[in-house]
């Protein structure tokens, strides 16, 4: 049995909560400009979460009621890489607003009681943030060592002809949006470190300086009130203290794009090295200071080393996010299987997580092939043990936006193909069916889904069976249910097709039963009389009662209470 009796007491909001998340440009535009901005987060908080405590089971709330939003970066930057390459960590870019809106709009959400989470981007800068600009001036400039600076390697043919180049990269490391993650600063003769793209120099972490000067940017946002940070790719702060080469991957797929020297490589000296986590020890250390904040990071690795961003006992991050579930195919047993190994893996002091979408992952209804598996999804994200992070737009069954080669503005997608481009999940929020689905007034920075008239929050509203209600209806169930929001998991043998677990927190129990395939199955479930039907993901069977052998429509979920 991989559950632990949890209990549902004393919770701290990060373990409690759901997590939601902004792209704040194709969130919702009030300037006019095509680009979403602070104030549209501000004019939305309550379509959020309109602060309402009221517990309600049987209507359908009018809010989504979300306990934190975690916002992608809004600080300066050149959009190399859509703010994920910040030119000024403590300032608020002009195209998103300014600080006084961005500490409104923290009042704001607070007020209603909603937690504010931002990112946090620690590996690397944009070239244009003041410390690279130094960096690069010379090679005897006091922040020459805040970056990862390396001599050119001789080319094997020396003594090199006229006209051949000096050297090449230091060594064969490659960027993970394509080509080599070495660029040759000509003026000063050196290399520096990128692995996304050229405009995004690493900080050297390994460099007290840097270490102090970004202790002083959380410093400086916590001082602001925010609840936490979402940190980004953090497992790579620190990379091979002798930048060895990363060796060929045997499994590599052969279709990758010939400039995708990363995809052909073993990611063995580049990340996830063992002193990073004193690094994360002290972000944890810093957050504690400021009592009830909470660390996020994305880490991808595999359980056994992903494991260790929880630290020894508990000392770091807080929530390492678990991408896992997206890696799975839609199966109920691989869902079970990436649960429950997750449930035996982490010590008692680890809380878990599930996140199903991102903004660099293609849209979770397209990934599932359909919106009623999307439904299930919705279901099973809401109800596992553990804080479940949404991401905009998923809670309309948004799916991957078509976007014209010509309007691809993602690096990934121009540099590795089209069919890579995470611009297809990054489309603007659908608000109504007016032009621009509401979100602004101009042509969008990305053009809207063409089914915007018809999937909206005001179409969704109006309709009490939408995905829109179903996600607001499991969401204020999981609020008042401390089974699922802090209870005990425990998985079912009951059919193959169908995930099928207990949540239970006391006397509460809930049983959830996911069918993922598009046939009906009939399921025996362990109810004694009285256990009846909370929600369907069809959201048509409420109160249904007589349920020892259940009939679960094709790709249908749904919550039992048992008595
Ligand atoms: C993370 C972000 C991604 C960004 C990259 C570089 O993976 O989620 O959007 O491109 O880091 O910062």
């Amino acid at each position: 049995m991989s559950g632990y009796q949890q209990t549902s007491q004393n919770l701290y909001w990060w373990q409690r909560g759901v997590v939601y998340q902004i792209y704040p440009r194709s969130f919702k535009d009030t300037t006019g400009n095509g680009t979403g901005d602070l104030q549209g987060v501000i004019d939305k908080l309550d379509y959020l979460n309109d602060g309402s405590t009221e517990l309600t089971t049987s209507v359908t709330p009018d809010s989504l009621g979300v306990d934190a939003i975690w916002l992608s970066p809004f600080h300066p930057s050149p959009m190399a890489d859509f703010g994920y390459d910040v030119a000024d960590y403590c300032d608020v870019d002009p195209l998103f607003g300014d600080l006084a809106t961005f500490d409104w709009l923290v009042a704001e959400a607070h007020r209603r009681g909603i937690k504010i989470i931002i990112d946090y981007v620690p590996n690397h800068t944009s070239d244009q943030h003041p410390w690279f600009i130094e960096s690069r001036r010379s090679q005897d400039n006091p922040k020459r060592n805040w970056y990862i600076w390396r001599d050119p390697t001789p080319l094997p043919s020396s003594p090199r002809k006229r006209g051949e180049p000096e050297g090449g990269p230091p060594n064969n490391w490659g960027s993970f949006f394509g080509g080599p993650a070495w660029t040759l600063d000509e003026a000063t003769g050196q290399y520096y470190l990128h692995q996304f793209v050229k405009e995004q120099p690493e900080l050297n972490w390994r460099n007290p300086e840097v270490r102090q000067a970004m202790m002083d940017v959380l410093r400086f946002w916590l001082e602001r009130d925010v609840d936490g940070f979402r940190m980004d790719v953090v497992g790579l702060l620190i990379k091979d203290a002798e930048l060895r080469d990363n060796p060929p991957n045997p499994d590599a797929d052969p279709n990758l794009s010939p400039n995708d020297l990363f995809g052909r490589q073993l990611h063995i000296y580049n990340q996830d090295q063992d002193e990073v986590h004193e690094i994360i020890r002290d972000f944890r250390r810093l957050l504690d200071e400021y009592g009830d904040r909470c660390g996020i990071g994305e880490v991808w690795f595999e359980l056994p080393r992903w494991i260790k961003y929880y630290g020894e006992k508990g000392e770091g991050l807080h929530l390492p996010f678990n991408f896992r579930l997206m890696r799975q195919p839609w199966q109920a047993q691989a869902m079970r299987r990436s649960v429950d190994e997750l449930e035996a893996a982490l010590p008692a002091f680890a809380w878990p997580n599930y996140v199903l979408g991102s903004h660099d992952f293609p849209r979770l209804a397209s990934r599932l092939g359909g919106q009623a598996q999307a439904r299930v999804a919705a279901m099973m994200l809401l109800t596992l043990r553990g804080t479940p992070t949404l991401y905009y737009g998923d809670e309309l069954g948004i799916e991957n936006g078509v976007i014209p080669p010509e309007k691809i503005q993602d690096p990934q997608g121009i540099n590795l193909g089209t069919e890579r481009t995470r611009d297809v999940c990054r489309t603007p929020m659908q608000w109504d069916s007016s032009p621009n689905a509401g979100f602004s007034t101009a042509e969008p920075w990305l053009p809207v889904s063409d089914d915007y008239a018809t999937r909206n929050v005001a179409v969704q509203s109006a309709d009490p069976t939408s995905i829109l209600n179903l996600y607001r209806r499991l969401l204020w169930y999981r609020r008042q249910s401390p089974a699922l929001y802090g209870g005990s998991y425990q998985p079912l043998d009951v059919d193959d097709d169908c995930f099928v677990y207990l949540r239970q927190a006391g006397d509460e129990r809930r049983l959830i039963v996911l069918n993922f395939i598009g046939q009906a199955r009939q399921v025996s479930i362990p109810g004694e009389e009285g256990s009846r039907v909370a929600i369907s993901t069809h959201l048509d069977r409420e109160g249904e009662e007589s349920l020892s052998k259940l009939e679960l429509r094709p790709h249908e979920g749904v919550i039992i209470e048992l008595m």
